[in-house]
């Protein structure tokens, strides 16, 4: 059952595609502890929680996979400083389930702020707080499971990718030059590591300027030509920044079409700075101007390219013009004041506020049907929007395939047609944890094709940590290694013994036929790829507790490991269960153990993971590229006698029909 209320004159944000019945908001008082807060100007939500209950949602988020004892925001924000005290990441995804007696789901569907007060202020309590124009959507149901599944119907199918997507992409912010990227290739082929994507981070393009090349690519198309004889994609970033500069036609054509976002006075482009210094950013709310960005990757698509990644989304304002000259000012009158009046915290603040700041949101307007909106109303659907308009646009540019893409900025809606990663998190053990508290609440609000930055973006590696990111890695539909500038270089031949890299990566390419399947399944079905334990042992108490394990489909069960110098660590078995080993010589051991805790020794060198006792899982024979893989010679492991059905497509169509193949042991 779901229910929706409507508050004011919310803005269409798209998410939901079946739309329920319109009650008004007032209406929500019969079925929740509602009110307003004239000092807020708010609408408060409130519901009390037992001990026992448990809050599963909100995407991508800090904390828990239990989000209970935090304060989230939902307000996109590149910071990449992805710290436990964080409220706010890149997307926002403002649907939880409150798993109580009996189960409610909810969705705040608002671009605006909502605050997510879960037991932070007063334990047995839950707070959201939103805006004079929103829509919630509640939706009751018998448990979880049930709900995340009716949430995920009204929202539409999660976008499938093309098959070549769910093989390993090598990444790192440096790569500049041709010889960098045959650099990749050749060390990857000489050591027999598996690769399908090299990402093309900034540096590919003229000074940072979207849709150009570096005069080292001015023979771009032949480049990608030659990767993909090696049956390689690249995969070039898009920023949402145009940099300002006369005789740069992308920023000319759309100065003359006011297709940027305007300061308030409608006439004025709104300018601010991120990697190319002084950028305009087109106004994916005019669809005029949305359909003409998007047509900007013709470019790329015409060169051969198939995938991208869009990036500073949210969008990332590094200052404004504006915010520039205020500060400059400031600074003036400060440095006047000599030795004895500075005041070191005021400066810093000063300094520090310029980035990403509200006033500069507050200041940006877009065209709405005719009239000027401040992006601050807007803000949370920027990044869905530039996404949203090269997906459309790439069904002319490139009709009837798939195209690769992932966003770094994302609101739910964005999910049937890209995927995202979850921005720059760090080479730190507690991001391995947090991916792993991530992805079943991506799952939950649609975001299949989704993964971390493996072996850490900011920061130095390790390469334990590179390899203990890689072995939950190799579960996520989006498998990366990708690293900041700057940073210790973590490509698996950085480091002493590549074949353990090797091993882990011929384990994906190995476990990809399964993956792609269950992906599938996933997407057409409105399933859940990764769960909480919770959502398939319903009924036993202590799954609700378990924070590092993670169920992909409904029979496999993961237990990375991310302390470190851990030799293994504790797996709580909720049911006796199959534990599998691949082992780095190509053997598989294959063990049933006890329902219970268990101590289990997870070496750098080997995949383990758990099936349910009667599970089949399909494994293809090791390959280098996705496009090696042998789907029609698949080996069985798992239970002695039963059936994997499994689900595929030719991997590259739009519309391509899936085929169901009984696999009987
Ligand atoms: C942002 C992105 C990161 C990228 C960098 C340079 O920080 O999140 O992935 O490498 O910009 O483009």
């Amino acid at each position: 059952m779901h229910y929706l209320f409507r508050f004011g004159q919310p803005f269409e944000t798209g998410a939901l595609l079946e739309k329920p019945e319109i009650e008004s908001g007032e209406k929500l008082k019969d079925k929740a502890d509602l009110h307003f807060d004239e000092k807020l100007n708010k609408w408060i939500l409130r519901f009390d929680l037992k001990d026992t209950d448990v809050v599963y949602g909100l995407g991508e988020a800090m904390r828990g996979i239990n989000k209970r004892g935090w304060e989230y925001i939902s307000d996109n924000l590149d910071d990449w400083s992805i710290t436990e005290d964080r409220r706010n990441l890149y997307g926002s995804h403002n649907f939880l389930i409150l798993q109580s007696d009996s189960s409610i789901g909810l969705f705040i569907d608002t671009p605006e702020k909502v605050r997510f007060d879960i037991s932070y202020t007063r334990q047995d309590e839950m707070i959201i707080e939103f805006g004079l124009d929103t829509d919630v959507l509640l939706l009751e149901g018998k448990d979880p499971q049930e709900i995340a599944m009716e949430f995920r119907s009204l929202i539409g199918q999660s976008w499938i990718p093309p098959l070549f997507a769910f093989g390993f992409g090598q990444s790192r912010w440096e790569y500049a030059t041709k010889a960098d990227f045959e650099e990749i290739a050749r060390l990857y082929d000489e050591l027999d590591l598996p690769l399908d994507m090299i990402y093309m981070d900034i540096d590919y393009m003229d000074r940072y300027k979207d849709f150009t090349f570096s005069k080292e690519f001015s023979d771009f198309e032949k480049f990608v030509e030659d990767f993909k004889k090696k049956k390689l994609h690249l995969i070039p970033i898009i920023d949402a920044g145009v940099k300002k500069e006369d005789g740069y036609a992308v920023y000319e054509e759309g100065v003359k079409n006011n297709y940027f976002v305007k300061m308030p006075d409608g006439k004025t482009d709104f300018v601010g700075a991120v990697w190319p210094g002084y950028a305009l950013f087109p106004d994916f709310f005019n669809p005029e101007a949305a359909r003409w960005f998007g047509n900007q990757y013709k470019v790329l698509t015409d060169a051969g390219i198939d995938g991208f990644w869009n990036d500073m989304n949210e969008p990332a304002l590094f200052y404004s013009q504006p915010g520039m000259d205020e500060l400059r000012d400031w600074l003036k009158d400060y440095v006047k004041k000599g030795p004895e009046a500075y005041e070191m915290f005021a400066l810093e603040n000063h300094v520090g506020a310029i980035k990403n700041s509200r006033e500069d949101y507050r200041l940006m307007h877009h065209q709405v049907d005719g009239k000027w909106i401040s992006h601050e109303k807007l803000h949370n659907l920027y990044g869905m929007k530039m996404t949203d308009a090269a997906a459309e646009a790439f069904k002319d540019l490139r009709p009837g395939l798939r195209t690769l893409m992932f966003s770094r900025s994302s609101y739910i809606g964005m999910h049937r047609n890209a995927g995202i990663w979850t921005g720059d998190n760090s080479s730190w053990w507690s991001h391995i944890l947090l991916i792993l508290h991530q992805l079943p609440a991506l799952s939950m609000c649609g975001f299949l094709y989704s993964g971390c930055d493996l072996g850490g973006f900011g920061k130095d590696t390790t390469r334990d940590l590179s390899i203990r990111f890689m072995q939950l890695g190799v579960f996520t539909p989006l498998m990366r290694n990708h690293s900041a500038s700057g940073t210790r270089r973590q490509e698996p031949y950085q480091f002493e013994h590549p074949e353990d890299f090797r091993h882990l990566l011929f384990c994906r390419y190995r476990l990809i036929p399964w993956l792609y399947s269950e992906y599938l399944k996933a997407s057409v079905n409105n399933t859940m790829l990764f769960s909480p334990l919770s959502f398939i042992w319903k009924d036993d108490e202590f799954a609700r507790e378990v924070e590092d394990q993670l169920m992909i489909g409904d029979e496999m069960m993961i237990t990375p490991v991310y302390t470190q110098n851990a030799k293994g660590r504790m797996v709580w078995l909720p049911e006796s269960m199959r534990k599998i080993t691949m082992k780095p010589d190509g053997t598989i051991l294959q063990e049933m153990m006890d329902a219970g805790h268990h101590y289990i020794a997870y070496p750098e060198n080997e995949l383990i993971f758990f099936l349910r006792k009667d599970a089949i899982l399909p494994l293809a024979a090791p390959a280098l590229r996705t496009a090696d893989i042998d789907f029609d010679h698949l080996e069985l492991i798992g239970a002695p006698k039963g059936t994997y059905t499994l689900w595929m497509d030719d991997g590259q169509s739009i519309d391509a029909s899936v085929t169901k193949r009984v696999l009987v042991r």
